[in-house]
């Protein structure tokens, strides 16, 4: 037998974020379903970092049109509409969900969940947990989780996906030691979460390095818009150890204000509107040109102040917030933050229907992995509800799909060994292309894009995508792949980067005189699979 063990069920889930553990406890009554997760369960993914909040309206003055509304014109109106209607209709019943299980969101005097207010929002629609909401809903989850019949199966690495003919039949994984484990299922849901660990500067957690895109990619699913990587504003930028990491949007919510080193509310030149609550896209780029015009603070950010609110708001509802520059050497009840952007999140991702069925049978997608809910800039809060409307709904679907021939044939199990087996003859050292890619990336591929700059970072990621890595021994072949699949997700980046001839959301070409605004784009999704790759444009393929 070529693999070490073999384990046979109906669902595989594949990631322990906030959207694979819904869909694995939403799988779990439909028939036996393992969880397979790189990291400890709740430990890893990104779910667990997010701090600001989670959208879904729960007011008579708002309602799921606005919601809609707010959602699409946030994402320069690449959405896919029909995902956008789920997604609001959803996230309450959902949050409900998180309620019941025994999630402690924030609440009012008067007993309804608290909501802040978010960027490009037009009603105050954010729930929390004071500044770590996606603690308080992972630690939930997964109590639910254990409660359920789920097995888990903790720091596994998947390798890639198995097939039979076109039909996904699970998985090939790694085990912490280094031995290949086949996971034969009649539906595999991929919910790996994002991956802008590709980025030099990122908020992701350690294992944000793009698995999922790259192994839906490899098996023959398709992608869509995988430019659009959104640049959250707010990161931390000192100490070194700390750059990127995450200051949540919340501070801006509560009423955080932006400055830059001659004190002005620069955010009244971009966006005199909305301010600082602008949308995302907008304020990151506004930071990144105040600081490149010498405008910024000798740590290279700006400020971020809140010295202004009550104490007891900043003590209350931003405690993360308070203890972690704290542990920086800044009180920010009496001194500013300094923040920049920091690649934050993919807003592209396989592409799914409703079901969360991607275009491979057999396959599912849900989470950051997933492409089209959020287009072109998501909205801070959509995230953490995507997690649990898509989540669930993918392990609905997949649960009642019907049984498969799970036949492998040895030949897709002999490459992938031969594929890994190259690893323990390499000769360079994975950290030091992981390190270079993340740098040539945060360059060339970053918030001011141009075909030049792309174009070189692409032949750089490709060169290193051939880098013959070494894995010391078995347990440092799964860091191998990992760097693989940063590799060809970065390369997904790049090459849709370049196909998109215009700004929108995100994505801005400064390369590109354009005429038209985000509603009058001829072009709709971009799109990449092992056997086509372009653009849509309204009057058909570019
Ligand atoms: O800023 C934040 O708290 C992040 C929230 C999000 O990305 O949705």
């Amino acid at each position: 037998m070529l693999a070490d063990e073999v384990v046979d069920c109906h669902v595989l889930v594949i990631g322990s974020g906030g959207a694979g553990v819904r869909a694995a406890i939403e799988a779990s009554q439909y028939g036996d379903t393992v969880l397979i997760s790189k990291t400890i369960v709740g430990k890893g993914g990104c779910t667990t970092m997010a701090e600001g909040g989670y959208n879904a309206v729960l007011r008579e003055q708002d309602s799921c049109g606005i919601h809609f509304e707010d959602t699409l014109k946030g994402g320069a109106y690449l959405n896919d509409p029909e995902l956008v209607n789920i997604l609001v209709k959803e996230a309450p019943l959902r949050m409900g969900d998180l309620i019941k299980w025994g999630a402690v969101f924030d609440f009012t005097e008067n007993d309804e969940v608290a909501q802040r207010p978010f960027g490009g929002q037009q009603f105050p629609r954010t729930c929390y947990a004071g500044d770590r909401t996606g603690h308080e809903m992972m630690t939930t989850l997964v109590e639910r989780l254990d409660s359920s019949n789920v097995s888990s199966l903790q720091e596994f690495t998947v390798l890639d996906l198995l097939k039979n003919g076109e039909s996904v039949i699970g998985a090939i994984a790694l085990d912490e030691k280094g031995n290949i484990v086949l996971l034969k299922a009649d539906s595999t849901v991929l919910a790996t979460g994002g991956g802008t660990k590709v980025y030099d500067i990122s908020t992701n957690s350690s294992s944000g390095t793009g698995d999922g895109f790259a192994i839906g990619y490899r098996a023959g699913a398709e992608l869509i818009d995988m430019e659009m990587i959104q640049f959250h504003p707010t990161g931390a930028v000192f100490p070194y150890d700390a750059r990127g990491r995450l200051v949540t949007e919340a501070v801006r919510g509560e009423g955080g204000l932006l400055l830059n080193n001659i004190c002005e509310r620069f955010m009244k030149q971009y966006d005199p509107e909305r301010m600082e609550l602008s949308t995302r896209d907008v304020v990151a780029r506004a930071i990144a040109t105040e600081i490149q015009a010498g405008r910024g603070t000798k740590n290279g950010g700006v400020y971020l102040d809140v010295t202004h609110l009550p104490r007891e708001q900043i003590e209350t509802r931003l405690p993360v917030m308070l203890e972690q520059f704290l542990k920086f050497g800044v009180d920010i009840r009496n001194q500013p933050m300094e923040v920049a952007p920091t690649a934050h999140h993919i807003m592209g991702g396989l592409r799914i229907t409703t079901e969360c069925r991607t275009t491979l049978s057999g396959l599912f997608a849900c989470g950051e992995v997933a492409g089209g809910v959020h287009g072109a800039n998501r909205l801070g809060g959509n995230a953490l509800a995507e997690t649990q409307v898509f989540g669930k709904r993918a392990g609905e679907f997949a649960g009642k799909s019907e049984k498969r021939i799970k036949k492998v044939d040895s030949e897709q199990i002999k490459r992938k060994l031969a594929y890994i087996d190259a690893f323990l003859t390499g000769s360079e050292n994975p950290a030091g292309v992981r390190t270079l890619l993340q740098q040539s990336m945060w360059q060339g591929a970053g918030i001011f894009r141009n075909a030049t700059d792309l174009n070189k970072t692409l032949r750089i990621v490709n060169n290193l995508s051939l880098a013959p890595i070494r894995a010391e021994s078995l347990r440092n072949l799964a860091e191998c792949c990992i760097v693989r699949n940063m590799c060809l997700t970065a390369s997904l980046i790049c090459r849709s980067a370049l196909i998109r001839k215009e700004s929108r959301g995100a994505h801005l070409r400064v390369d590109i005189h354009q005429t038209h605004d985000a509603i009058h784009s001829p072009f709709l999704h971009t799109f990449m699979s092992p056997f086509r790759e372009g653009i849509e444009n309204i009057g058909g393929l570019a």
